[in-house]
């Protein structure tokens, strides 16, 4: 590919910064639109370290707003779409499923249709890349892993409106031959992550000294990817994937949630100059998360055998440097922590 004009949704998020970042950086000769609502998960201070370079720029659209994607597509002459805005968190989909349903599928099928319209009769030519997750595919048992053949069964409004959406781009690869792919991720860790999730949320609390709330019997499990690692391989799927397919993303790399808290509490303390076993007097169970997916885990062999990808980095040096990071970077913690953050915080965990 020569020049492209790629507008990545989403961009000011977790995942989103890290993609917008490194295609940034890597291909000056592209031009990057960073299109984002900036919802309460959306914080342009994750960008500011490219916010000035010369093929960057930013659109704040709402992805429900069909008439704003098409002014974007026509402005920019959008050659291409890396696709990640979304409603991202479990926990409040169950709390408030419709948001999930407007911005994972209605905001999807806005965006295909703007591209659709834009592309017109040269589909072929573009591409359309969605962002999606190993959550699609439902809970394992304590065997087996996902693979793309994998029937889907999402269990939560999130994973719910994610595998719509999946299905929705498919849906336009078959019937209007667009030239789509998507990529199913597992769990991913790191920089600029936002304090809702796992481990941004529990390193955010041993910092300031509050309970670590483990769901049921903390024996669900995840697998965790640096999300460097994902970003590197949404570059190559991007350049490399072949037209319409599918490709699992992973890290090889299972753990049940009260071992990984109690490996973070080790390390935390280690970095804080705490006694050992501080940490861990942290950690109270609490009531459950209602439809907890048991186990996730991903078959990534496919990538890896036709793109030749894996991870970078282990996961003791990836949690390692993510720490670091939250801890050289608290006024960023303060700065999404302040307002909206504490009544969020206050109704998700007061009845636990
Ligand atoms: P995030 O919640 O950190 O970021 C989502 C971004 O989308 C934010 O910048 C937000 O402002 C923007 N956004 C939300 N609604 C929007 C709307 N209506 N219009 C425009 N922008 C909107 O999410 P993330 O963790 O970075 O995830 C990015 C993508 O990757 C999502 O599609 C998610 O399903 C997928 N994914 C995430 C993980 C993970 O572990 N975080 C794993 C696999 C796949
Ligand atoms: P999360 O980071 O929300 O990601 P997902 O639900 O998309 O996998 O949660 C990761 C795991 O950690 C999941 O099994 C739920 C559990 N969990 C807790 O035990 N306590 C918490 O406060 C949170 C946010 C998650």
């Amino acid at each position: 590919m020569s020049s492209r004009n790629i507008l990545i949704t989403g961009g000011a998020g977790f995942i989103g910064s890290h993609v917008v970042r490194l295609f940034v950086n890597k291909y000056p000769e592209y031009k990057i639109i960073n299109l984002d609502a900036l919802t309460y998960a959306g914080n342009l201070e994750n960008l500011s370290d490219v916010d000035q370079s010369s093929n960057y720029l930013f659109e704040k659209v709402n992805i429900l707003d069909a008439d704003a994607l098409s002014q974007v597509f026509a402005r920019h002459h959008v050659t291409d779409v890396i696709h990640l805005a979304a409603e991202s968190h479990v926990d409040r989909s169950i709390h408030s499923p419709l948001d999930f349903v407007y911005t994972n599928v209605i905001g999807t099928v806005n965006l295909l249709n703007a591209a659709k319209q834009y592309w017109k009769e040269n589909l072929d030519q573009h591409l359309f890349y969605h962002v999606s997750t190993d959550e699609v595919y439902g809970a394992l048992g304590e065997t087996g892993l996902f693979t793309e053949t994998t029937a889907y069964h999402p269990n939560s409004p999130y994973s719910a409106s994610k595998a719509s959406s999946d299905h929705f781009v498919r849906a336009y690869a078959e019937t209007y031959h667009m030239r789509t792919v998507i990529t199913n991720c597992s769990n991913n860790y790191g920089p600029y992550h936002f304090p809702e999730k796992l481990i941004p949320l529990f390193i955010n609390n041993i910092i300031t000294k509050k309970p670590l709330p483990v769901y049921g019997d903390g024996l669900y499990t995840r697998d965790w990817l640096y999300v460097k690692d994902h970003a590197l391989a949404i570059d190559l799927v991007f350049h490399k994937g072949e037209k319409d397919e599918t490709y699992n993303i992973g890290g090889f790399n299972e753990w049940k949630n009260i071992d990984l808290v109690k490996l973070l509490c080790k390390l935390m303390d280690e970095k804080l100059g705490n006694a050992p076993g501080t940490s861990e007097t942290l950690i109270t169970y609490v009531k459950d998360r209602p439809g907890h997916d048991r186990r996730y885990a991903i078959d990534a062999s496919k990538i890896n055998k036709e793109l030749g990808w894996k991870p970078t980095v282990t996961f003791e040096q990836g949690l390692s440097e993510t720490i670091d990071w939250y801890l050289s970077n608290q006024e960023w913690l303060n700065h999404v922590t302040s307002g909206a953050y504490q009544s969020y915080y206050q109704n998700m965990y007061a009845n636990r």
